[in-house]
């Protein structure tokens, strides 16, 4: 007998470009921080659609919001106003200190328009500057700016040539960084917590060297927020807690808790050498996207859902340390709020397939790390059975 999920995969095998190693789960429905597949197994989501369903799933106001807005309006294109654009960016603008937006539909849409956005403040500034420091381990997507910022060749090979005048340096490394950048530097970019890297936060240290850098050549610095961004470490942004204010920032996943939409947030100075027609996209920033964008910033800001990262990601956080000390092959946690990594000292995949065995869905990231970015709505006692999945999954699968 075929089961659904066999059809799926079927269809799917024969039809869809094989891009993506699928987990053999066919995903139906969601309620909160749990999904349910086609069988009608629940799984406790640690990983949010890789960092994007801040609220859960099928949240109500998201969920109302949405429906509305598509019996509405869903699109116009960017030739017109409509009401939620400027409401959006007003948000924005006051969580993170940049005072304009400007809408895409994807991550790597928004690394894109913050790189076009650098060179075109040194263009217009009258000295053009093509080159761009980026970090070892980094992911900023895949397209070619995007890619050509991203330093894991594993990416990058097969899509060569890339931009030319890029510079990688050691993450974390002071020295590293002011040895590289200078008035030829058009900007620095870093991600502020690295995320496909291993859940890296920037130190305190190499945030000071990406001030200095800046100060003393005018660089710009391009946030990339997309992971750690809009409330996950439970500040607004973490370049917030490393005491930085960029001059352009990425802002993904999240924004649009699941539906797609990017943004590439800009400060005054970047704002005052953009001119009409430099850049545009024709879904970006829908009324569809906007108004879930709204819904999302609203319930971060003003319905506690960051308050609770900042309580439940204390508890998760415990957890994990307790976690980590039970099992000699966890070598490290690091990360802050709801974002973290658990190191290994070995392959992490097996965790993976041993977590969905016991209903709890997680990630591998950097070969050894098990990457955990739940709903920020997750609550004490949902971290609690479903870190208590994920410790019977470490000791299924043991050191080796
Ligand atoms: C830090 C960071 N930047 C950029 C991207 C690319 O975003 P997208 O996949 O939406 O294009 C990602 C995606 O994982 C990311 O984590």
């Amino acid at each position: 007998m075929t089961t659904v999920m066999d059809d799926v995969i079927a269809r799917e095998t024969q039809f869809v470009l094989q891009t993506y190693k699928r987990n053999p789960v066919t995903l139906v429905r969601g309620q909160g921080v749990r999904l349910f597949d086609a069988d009608g197994r629940e799984y406790y989501d640690l990983l949010s659609g890789i960092g994007v369903t801040a609220l859960g799933h099928a949240h109500p106001a998201l969920a109302r919001v949405i429906a509305e807005q598509a019996q509405t309006l869903i699109h116009t294109s960017n030739l017109f106003y409509h009401p939620y654009q400027g409401q959006v960016a007003e948000r924005l603008a006051k969580m993170s200190g940049m005072p304009r937006a400007f809408f895409c539909n994807s991550g790597t849409e928004a690394v894109e328009a913050c790189l076009k956005f650098a060179r075109r403040y040194w263009f217009t500034k009258g000295e053009p500057r093509a080159e761009f420091i980026a970090l070892d381990e980094s992911f900023h997507g895949r397209t070619f700016g995007s890619l050509s910022v991203t330093s894991d060749p594993h990416y990058r090979d097969p899509f060569e040539p890339l931009l030319p005048t890029v510079k990688f340096v050691t993450t974390n490394d002071p020295e590293a960084l002011l040895a590289a950048v200078s008035t030829k530097t058009c900007a620095i970019i870093a991600e502020s917590i690295l995320g496909e890297g291993g859940i890296k936060p920037l130190t305190p240290a190499f945030a000071a060297a990406i001030k200095q850098a800046c100060a003393q050549t005018g660089a710009l610095h391009i946030a990339d927020e997309i992971q750690c961004g809009l409330g996950r470490t439970g500040t607004a942004f973490y370049y917030q807690a490393l005491g930085l204010q960029p001059d352009l920032v990425s802002v993904g996943k999240a924004l649009g808790g699941g539906v797609p939409v990017g943004a590439a947030l800009i400060s005054q100075k970047v704002a005052d050498a953009i001119k009409y027609g430099d850049h545009g996209t024709t879904y970006g920033g829908n009324l569809l996207a906007c108004h879930a964008a709204l819904c999302v910033l609203e319930e971060l800001t003003d319905r506690g859902v960051m308050a609770n990262v900042v309580k439940v990601g204390a508890h998760f956080e415990h957890k994990l340390r307790a976690l980590a000390a039970k099992y000699s092959f966890v070598k490290a946690v690091r990360g802050q709020g709801l974002m973290w990594g658990l190191d290994l000292t070995r392959d992490a995949t097996p965790v993976v397939g041993a977590g969905l065995e016991r209903g709890v869905i997680v990630n591998r990231t950097a070969d050894t790390v098990i990457r955990l970015l739940p709903p920020l709505i997750i609550t004490e006692a949902e971290t609690d059975e479903a870190l208590g999945r994920l410790d019977a999954a470490l000791g299924a699968v043991g050191a080796a």
